[in-house]
């Protein structure tokens, strides 16, 4: 992701499809969203990614590493044909084993995501807990679900995606 990025994000980020889904839920003014690839473009442990199909960007994906480990999130820009959110997974997990020197890839998601949910598990995720009432949303608390990919676990399932 480079800074000519931002404001084709920023249409992402606060469609309601894609807000609906996110921990922070408030449309982000572009100050914010300024501020934000700011902050992650001088952290040498995040990596921002837009995901293109034929030459047109169609997903954005971050990996936030701590040692062997990376934490990952994704949209897809709303428009995006069903099979995009399997292709970017592919993609962006196949970089970050390459690249980063990873044992395992980490995901959440709120228990209310099914697509979420769905793709993760399609992706090989096994299921490491729940995080009870995590997150705070229009005055109702949800649980968040906790996901994890181990190295050897991806280079088996991604040859039967
Ligand atoms: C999550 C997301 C990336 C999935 O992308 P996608 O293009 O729908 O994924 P795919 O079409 O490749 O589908 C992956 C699997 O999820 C399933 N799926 C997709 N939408 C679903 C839904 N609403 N409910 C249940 N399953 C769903 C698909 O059927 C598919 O499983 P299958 O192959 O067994 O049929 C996309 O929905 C998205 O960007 N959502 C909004 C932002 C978001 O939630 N980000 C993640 C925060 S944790």
């Amino acid at each position: 992701m480079e800074h000519r990025d931002l404001p084709l994000l920023i249409t992402w980020r606060n469609h309601p499809d894609v807000r609906a889904y996110m921990y922070s839920q408030h449309q982000i003014s572009p100050a914010e969203h300024q501020q934000w690839f700011d902050r992650q473009s001088h952290d040498q442990n995040s990596h921002l990614f837009i995901y293109s199909e034929e030459s047109q960007p169609c997903g954005f994906a971050q990996l936030r590493v701590a040692k062997e480990r990376a934490e990952w999130g994704f949209y897809l820009a709303p428009e995006a044909k069903k099979g995009t959110g399997t292709r970017l997974g592919k993609t962006v997990l196949d970089w970050a084993f390459q690249n980063l020197n990873l044992h395992k890839v980490s995901g959440e998601a709120l228990d209310f995501n099914h697509a979420s949910i769905r793709f993760h598990h399609k992706l090989g995720f096994v299921d490491e807990g729940r995080l009870r009432d995590h997150i705070k949303i229009n005055e109702t608390f949800h649980d968040v679900l906790c996901f994890g990919l181990l190295e050897s676990e991806w280079a088996i399932k991604r040859e039967a995606l």
